[in-house]
């Protein structure tokens, strides 16, 4: 080797040469990354064509128009001067088109849109069960909470979820019509019966310690209480947890319950920030080391507290256990020797028809019932109890209605849920004002074209904005008015205007689940304390997947003799 090939002006040229083919090399990169940011735009820019909407700036958006927490609010204000739908630029090649208009949303949650060529077990029913699939860049951000089994990288899941392991909520087209067809069994009105003792045992523990904590000081801030209580409810009936988890001294479910509200905050400020949306970059901030430690801390819950021991206990590689289970009548047996719960169903389900779930399958489906099945009632809970400790007059009717049907609330049974016809309009009216999920998203798969012959193609992020539906003065006269007698027997009102559990073939498959929570909470609540208000701390309601409140939700509280 010659001295100059490694003198140092030789190796200072050379490595000065690559920096500029480098540096050459990744300006090319921006310009074609600009490029096509640019023709994003404009063929969005041509899609929404047809849809007014407030002027926004070409990079930030419509930033300006939202101010921080104050979304909902603004999206009220839109609804008045934007009928139907409106396009919400997030920035500059991102728009999500905000739907709030019954007509509208009837034609997205109906229709089908599962192609010919598909192969679907009882494939014309499967067909026209296929509705446009979650919107990917939306629902991704959620999956780490449900596949980190899977993922144990920060790399981005496939597209679309239709894989093994995301669970009912995130997955898409043959494999959500699979796991839905045998996840709808568990949510039959005989497995729920049942339940209903158990859900008033963990509102009476949580209830307990209101009236020790309210001896002190009658104010109290209920949605973290609330949120253990749903999570007890939801391990006892569906995971057969014994003891109540609100006695925990360890606090560890209070630590499940703030990974999921740091996992909420994190989710709320990724989706409205450019650059956090490359999982690689997010994986590398703050944000997002703190959301794979949060994520970590919610499965090592669910993998330590509610699945694991029954699992293990029917498991096919059990093959003692196997051999039995194959066996119709022994299938039988088992069935009548415990109560069934969700998990039973689950796994009766893969035992039954050979086309078994598997692991990844089960515990997607565990983590998506322990989360889907708590923080939206717990916000339901709370919000309701909200609205009845705001007008009093209503309160009072309902906690008569509930003395005259329930006594002193010793027991309660399925079927006295049904006859409490007030409290259920009061329920409803709350869902209205403060519904629990207040916007769900799909990614049209198709063209779509609304009744009054507008239209959108194929690839849009649609936004259907549940909270702007029940908001909208169109819909709902005086919207901000609590008045429960909208729910009358015999009011007339638009098959799509009150869509709480959303609607069509994707609807909440808990939705009887969380009826029946929500009026055994209210019920058994009404009949311990009267609620008021805390005029000093207002609620301010903003969405973080589901409504929760920036300032909490603080009421006084006074125990009725
Ligand atoms: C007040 C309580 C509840 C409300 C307001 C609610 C609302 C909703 C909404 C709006 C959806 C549609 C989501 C979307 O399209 O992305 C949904 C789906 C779902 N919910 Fe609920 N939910 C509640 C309680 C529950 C409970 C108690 C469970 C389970 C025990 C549950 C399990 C699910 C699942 C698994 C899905 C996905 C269904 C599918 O895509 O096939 N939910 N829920």
């Amino acid at each position: 080797m010659s001295v100059s090939v490694l003198s140092p002006t030789r190796l200072l040229g050379s490595a000065s040469g690559l920096l500029q083919v480098a540096s050459l090399l990744a300006l090319v990169l921006l310009l074609l990354k600009a490029a096509q940011l640019y023709l994003h735009r404009q063929w969005l820019l041509k899609a929404v064509r047809e849809f007014p909407s407030p002027p926004s700036h070409w990079l930030f958006g419509h930033k300006q128009e939202f101010q921080k927490d104050q979304e909902l609010q603004q999206f009220q204000k839109w609804v008045e001067k934007f009928p139907c739908a409106c396009p919400r630029w997030l920035w500059g090649s991102s728009v999500s088109f905000m739907v709030y208009d019954p007509d509208y949303m009837k034609v997205v949650l109906g229709r089908s849109v599962a192609s010919r060529s598909l192969s679907l077990p009882n494939s014309s029913i499967a067909r026209s069960f296929l509705s446009d699939p979650k919107h990917h860049g939306c629902y991704r951000l959620l999956a780490p909470w449900i596949v980190i089994f899977l993922i144990p990288s920060p790399l981005p899941p496939p597209t679309p979820f239709c894989g093994p392991g995301y669970g009912l909520l995130l997955l898409n087209g043959q494999t959500w019509f699979q796991h839905r067809r045998m996840l709808t069994p568990a949510f039959h009105y005989d497995i729920l019966k049942p339940y209903v003792g158990l859900m008033a045992d963990s509102v009476r523990v949580m209830l307990d310690k209101w009236e020790e904590l309210i001896s002190q000081d009658s104010h109290l801030e209920i949605f973290e209480h609330i949120s253990l209580m749903t999570l007890d409810t939801i391990m006892k009936c569906a995971f057969s947890q014994q003891s109540s988890i609100q006695m925990d001294r360890k606090s560890q479910f209070q630590s499940y319950i703030k990974a999921i509200e740091v996992l909420k905050n994190l989710y709320y400020s990724r989706v409205r920030n450019f650059f956090y949306q490359n999982d690689i970059i997010y994986s590398l901030t703050p944000d997002g080391l703190w959301n794979k430690r949060a994520c970590q801390l919610a499965h090592q819950h669910t993998a330590l507290n509610c699945a694991w021991e029954p699992l293990f206990w029917y498991r096919p590689s059990d093959q003692t256990e196997k051999a039995h289970l194959q066996d119709e009548e022994d299938l039988e047996r088992v069935r009548r020797k415990r109560k069934l719960d969700f998990l039973d169903i689950l796994l009766f389900a893969r035992m039954k028809n050979g086309s078994s779930l598997s692991d990844k399958d089960l515990r997607a489906e565990v983590d998506t019932f322990m989360f889907g099945g708590h923080d939206t009632t717990a916000s339901g809970i709370s919000w309701i109890l909200y609205a009845l400790a705001s007008h009093p007059e209503h309160q009072q009717r309902c906690r008569k209605e509930i003395q005259s049907l329930l006594g002193d609330g010793a027991s309660i049974t399925w079927d006295q849920l049904d006859q409490m016809p007030y409290t259920t309009m009061c329920i409803k009216e709350a869902l209205r004002l403060y519904p629990p999920a207040p916007i769900v998203s799909r990614e049209l798969s198709k063209p779509i074209t609304f009744p009054d012959g507008r239209s959108l193609p194929r690839g849009i992020l649609v936004s259907l904005n549940i909270y702007a539906l029940h908001h909208n003065p169109k819909v709902w006269p005086n919207p901000e008015v609590f008045d429960p007698s909208r729910f009358a027997p015999g009011s007339d009102s638009h098959s799509h205007a009150f869509l709480p559990f959303s609607g069509g073939s994707r609807n909440c498959i808990g939705q009887n689940f969380a009826m029946k929570e929500l009026k055994v909470a209210v019920a058994l609540t009404l009949l311990r304390f009267e609620l008021a208000a805390d005029p000093l701390r207002v609620p301010i309601p903003i969405s973080k997947i589901v409504l929760t409140s920036k300032n909490g939700i603080h009421l006084l509280l006074r125990k009725l003799l």
